[in-house]
Formats: C-alpha cells, structure tokens, sequence
C-alpha cells in the first residue's frame, strides 16, 4: 500500500503567493488543496500539479468555510498543514481620505478571515493534536508604511499568530506568520507597470539586497515552517524581504553603501 501523503490547504492559492505555495508544496510532496474566492484560479492551479485539488472558498464566509473544512476531510483526510495567503488591498490614502468602507473590508479578509480559517481549520487539527499553520503577513505590519488600513490588519495577523500558537502549543499545533517584502506577483508587477503611485517605483532598490522577492522564495519558507523540518518553530514571523525590514537604517543615513568591487578590497 502506498502511503498517504500529508495534506495541506492553501487559501488564496489560486493566485501569488498562494499559487506558488501550492506549487512548492506539491513538489516537497505534499497533497495540496488550493482553495479560493476565485475558485476558477483555484482549479487552474490545482490541475498543474499533481493530485490537485481546487475548491471555492471565501474567508469572510465562516459558515460556508465549516462545511468546506468538514467536506475536505471526508474527502480527501485530516488537513495536517494550513497557509493562508488570501489579502484584501487598498489604496495608498491619509487618514481623511480613507474610508470607512476600505477599512472594514481590509480588515475584515485580512484579519477576520485569518481568524475564521485559523480557528475553522485549526481547531480540527488541536482537537486531532497535530498540525501546522502558516498565515501570510507582511513588513508593512512590521513598521510604518502609507498603507493605514492594510498594514494594521498585518500587524494584527502576526499578534492573532503569536496568540494562537500559545493557545495551541500543548495540542500539537505550530502557528507561525511569513511577511513578505515586495513579492514581484502579476497584482504588483500590473501596478508597477501603470505606475500606480508607491506601487511605481522599484521597491528593490529600498531592501538591503536591492532587490524584489520572487513568490517562490516566500513559497519555500512557507513550506519549510509547515513542515516537520522547523517541528521547534511555532509563534513566529519571519521575514522573507530581501532585506527590507532590515535597511530602514541605512535609509537614514542616505542609503545602502555601493556594491564592493575587486579594486575596492584591494
Ligand atoms: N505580493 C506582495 O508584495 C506581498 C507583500 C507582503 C504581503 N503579501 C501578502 O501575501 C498574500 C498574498 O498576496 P498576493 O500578493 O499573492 O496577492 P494576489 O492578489 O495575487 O493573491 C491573493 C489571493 O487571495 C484571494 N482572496 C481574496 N479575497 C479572498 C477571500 N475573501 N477568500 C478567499 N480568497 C480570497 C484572491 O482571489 C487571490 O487569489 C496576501 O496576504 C498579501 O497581503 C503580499
């Protein structure tokens, strides 16, 4: 008998991030169920690797997601592994310019929904004393930035993170965050070439490495948190941003320091 390979559902896998979580994830062999409001995205994603499985899922909808969960694991087993990568956006606006209506929708997929999946998906995993989560953050929940509404729903996802994996330590579940940099998917790469402002110019050269993150380097360390290979790890959030969290400093003092050349060291 072949054995059975560990599950994991990735929401907002049908684009991103999220699509190349799914991707990393099948490829390190897990079964992954890519999961998403967009559920063409999902499927088209799901159909690329092997075994995949795409379903509709919306996070704002906590009781649509119960009779998700629940039909998942009937299917296809218990969900060892969860990635949420589902984000809601807005435009970079001051405070008397931001309304209402962008805040609560923000919050509401970004921080509610971690919360429902969290807890949907979660708690059937404490209940069984074992599994891991990895909810997608991001450096603007790190420090200051000109996006109000959607990087205090950022900060708020690695508090719920850090609160949750105290909650589930004993009952075998690891919670951790990933905050992404500047990730280079299709959402920014449009933005930047409309020159949305912020969005228009080239992160990269703000990160300490000078450069932009590819979706995939955030897919491997989600996957490697989700995994038993960080089975120590649990209540924390890691940057994968080239750097950018850490250069704030240098901005102070008029940026990074040119590349070192051969004649330089000489
Ligand atoms: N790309 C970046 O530069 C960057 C940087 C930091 C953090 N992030 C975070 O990474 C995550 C993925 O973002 P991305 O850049 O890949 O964006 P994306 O737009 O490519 O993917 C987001 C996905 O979430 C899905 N989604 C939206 N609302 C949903 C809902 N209610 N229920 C289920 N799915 C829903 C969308 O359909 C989409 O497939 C988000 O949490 C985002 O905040 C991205």
């Amino acid at each position: 008998m072949t054995e059975r390979r560990r599950l994991a559902v990735v929401i907002g896998g049908g684009n991103g991030i999220g699509a190349a979580t799914v991707r990393v994830m099948a490829a390190r062999g897990w079964r992954v169920v890519a999961a998403d409001l967009d559920d063409a995205a999902a499927t088209r994603i799901a159909a690329e690797v092997e075994d995949g499985v795409g379903v509709g899922l919306d996070v704002t909808d906590p009781a649509g997601m119960e009779v998700t969960a629940a039909r998942i694991e009937a299917d296809l087993g218990p969900v060892a592994a969860l990635v949420v990568s589902s984000g809601a956006f807005h435009d970079s606006l001051p405070p008397h310019r931001l309304s209402d209506d962008d805040w609560s929708r923000v919050l509401r997929v970004n921080l509610d929904g971690t919360w429902h999946a969290d807890r949907i998906f979660g708690g059937r995993m404490a209940a069984r004393g074992a599994g891991s989560i990895v909810n997608i953050a991001s450096v603007t929940g790190l420090f200051s930035s000109p996006l109000l509404a959607y990087g205090t729903s950022k900060t708020a996802i690695i508090g719920l993170t850090r609160n949750l994996a105290g909650e589930w330590g004993h009952s075998g579940v690891r919670v951790n965050s990933v905050s992404p940099g500047v990730t280079l998917v299709e959402r920014i790469l449009k933005h930047r070439a409309a020159g949305t402002r912020y969005y228009g110019s080239d992160f990269g050269t703000h990160a300490a490495m000078g450069r932009s993150v590819e979706p995939s380097e955030v897919a491997e360390t989600v996957e490697f948190l989700a995994s038993d290979r960080a089975s120590a790890i649990t209540g924390i959030d890691v940057p994968v941003d080239c750097g950018w969290s850490t250069a704030a400093g240098w901005e102070m003092f008029g940026g990074a320091r040119p590349p070192v050349t051969p004649e330089a060291t000489r």
